[in-house]
């Protein structure tokens, strides 16, 4: 991501769903985009300026004629500047102004101006939802190219069940990164297939208790929605997270050690990159106990046992597929990670502090070094996951670059 970040203005209007806006603000912070807000009268009903203002750090514009601002051109300004408008949650009443060109405030008056995507995520009640005046606005905002993200089923703020809740704030950010991604420059990981592993592992002791480390699959989820972000395709293999599966992603869902071995070796073979970032126990109880282990008065020592490798065995059969792995160290961190480099047949490696309480586990930011075969050491200093995901797909994919560039020069050489 050598360029600008995305510039994205997020529309908020009048529903109970905008106290989520926030997070979804900085979400996309967080994946390197500057946010500017916008909120609707309604909107100002539901959510304070401030936070807005203090999270975007930028002023939040409501009225079309706000004092000491310059009026006249301040929509317009704001519509180019903008690679893409998010409207979360739209309200229904906003997707038909939209609908039929009204502009009787600001974030209406910017959809007129507005050149780039658009993408509505729109949240009401169920039956507001299904009015066919809704459904009609709707189909005529998707005609003319507005990407809607529709709402799920769930419980409502009205206490009904049905369908009318903004969509999941991860799939949300998700989607308007893929659409921000589609500005041709972005696409450079196409034809590309990246197998992923994420999280953590469950070791099971009996069926209550079982071994597990900190990981929360954040990195890895976070190189998922980036490669899919340029073009990749992705296939997530995934132990236990609380994180909502990146949409377009191809997701398997394991639990145990041996699982993602398994899984691992059955989907390498159509990738060509596998990035490794689970944190993959490395022993598990040798037995499991169907029944609930009993208290008893004395000391209980556990036999553990090791579970496959599963980097030194795709490490193995890679052939020339580019495989990545990641380190999590507490000390000579260069050291080990160049160690488990060269022992495992990895291309790249990332190498991180898990002892550090801002990066590492569980964290939203991450910092290290990335390592390669020739020795090469880039510092990569404190920023977001998703960030940290895209300096790593630059890795990946000039790595790719130089391996096709030199396989074709040979080639080229052996015909003379
Ligand atoms: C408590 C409350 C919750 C509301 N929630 C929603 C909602 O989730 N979706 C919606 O479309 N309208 C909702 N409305 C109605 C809108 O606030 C109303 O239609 C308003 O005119 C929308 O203006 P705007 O689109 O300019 O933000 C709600 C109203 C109230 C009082």
């Amino acid at each position: 991501m050598s360029e600008r970040p995305y510039h994205v203005v997020l529309g908020i209007t009048g529903g109970i769903a905008a106290y989520k806006a926030p997070e979804i603000l900085r979400q996309l912070q967080q994946r390197g985009a500057e946010v500017r807000a916008v909120l609707t009268r309604a909107a100002t009903r539901f959510i304070g300026r401030v936070t807005l203002e203090a999270l975007s750090r930028h002023p939040v514009v409501v009225e079309m004629f706000e004092p000491n601002v310059n009026v006249a051109v301040r929509h317009v300004e704001m519509a180019r500047w903008a690679d893409l408008l998010l409207v979360a949650p739209a309200t229904a009443h906003t997707l038909a102004r939209f609908a039929h060109g009204l502009a009787d405030d600001f974030l209406t008056t910017l959809y007129l101006s507005a050149r780039c995507p658009v993408l509505v995520a729109p949240a009401m009640d169920a039956e507001m939802w299904e009015n066919a005046a809704t459904q009609e606005n709707l189909a005529r905002l998707r005609e003319r190219g507005v990407a809607v993200i529709p709402p799920e089923r769930g419980y409502l703020a009205s206490g009904i069940e049905g369908e009318g809740r903004l969509a999941d704030p991860e799939q949300i950010v998700a989607r308007a990164l893929v659409i921000l991604a589609a500005r041709p420059y972005a696409r450079d990981l196409e034809g590309e297939h990246i197998l992923i592993t994420a999280g953590p592992t469950c070791e099971d002791l009996d069926p209550i208790r079982y071994l597990t480390n900190r990981s929360t699959g954040k990195m890895g989820y976070a190189l998922a929605h980036a490669a899919l972000a340029r073009g990749a395709q992705v296939t997530l293999i995934s132990g236990p997270t609380t994180l909502a599966p990146p949409p377009d992603a191809q997701v398997i869902l394991v639990r145990r050690a041996e699982e993602m071995y398994r899984a691992v070796l059955a989907h390498m073979e159509a990738a060509t990159v596998i990035i490794k970032a689970a944190a993959v126990a490395d022993y598990r109880p040798k037995a499991f106990s169907p029944t609930k282990l009993k208290k008893t008065g004395a000391d209980l020592t556990l036999a553990l046992e090791r579970t496959p490798d599963i980097l030194a065995e795709v490490g193995r059969r890679k052939g020339s597929r580019l495989l990545v792995g990641f380190a999590a160290e507490t000390e000579a961190h260069l050291e080990h990670g160049r160690q488990k480099l060269l022992q495992k047949n990895l291309d790249l490696i990332f190498i991180n502090d898990a002892a550090s309480a801002e990066t590492g586990f569980a964290a939203d930011e991450n910092a290290g070094f990335l390592l390669d075969r020739e020795g090469d050491v880039v510092e990569l200093p404190r920023m977001s996951k998703y960030e940290l995901a895209m300096r790593l797909l630059d890795r990946v994919r000039e790595r790719l670059a130089r391996r096709r560039g030199d396989a074709h020069r040979e080639r080229a050489e052996e015909r003379g």
